[in-house]
């Protein structure tokens, strides 16, 4: 059976490509999950992706991905520094999920230094853009041993 992926957003990041471009650039969520699921296509991986502004439907996403998805890559947006529920939530599925954020979290502000779900992640990467979904991809593919 070929793998699945859950590509999770969080809170705000509908409004990518206009919100804060000098921090989060200028792609919009819709161009973004294309191209991460066009990438992961060429290892026959398939990709879902999903988001929602409030933190219950998130977790819900993540205890439904125990189901179907064989990995998630998820950008909680701001609920990473405040949420001992999607910790809960991630720690409660097996799944390995990779946290990804477009900007360096721990080059800005102090309140955004700390992640609540990284010790539950199987990694963060942080700081690459809209670059930083393709290598939480490439992280999963490594993972599975899709990639070398
Ligand atoms: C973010 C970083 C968070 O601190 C912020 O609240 C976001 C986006 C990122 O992708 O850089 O909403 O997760």
């Amino acid at each position: 059976m070929h793998k699945q992926i859950l590509l999770l957003h969080g809170p705000n990041l509908n409004l990518l490509g206009g919100r804060e471009p000098e921090i989060y650039g200028s792609m919009t969520l819709a161009a973004i999950n294309d191209a991460v699921k066009a990438h992961v296509e060429r290892y026959s991986v398939g990709l879902r992706a999903e988001q929602s502004n409030h933190e219950g439907a998130l977790i819900e996403h993540l205890h439904s991905a125990k189901a179907w998805a064989d990995g998630v890559i998820f950008n909680p947006g701001a609920y990473t520094h405040t949420s001992i529920a999607l910790r809960d939530a991630i720690g409660g599925i097996a799944t390995p999920v990779i946290e990804v954020h477009l900007s360096n979290i721990h080059a800005r502000e102090a309140f955004r230094h700390q992640s609540l779900l990284a010790g539950v992640c199987l990694g963060q990467i942080a700081g690459f853009g809209w670059h930083s979904y393709l290598l939480g991809a490439d992280a999963l593919l490594r993972y599975w041993q899709l990639l070398s």
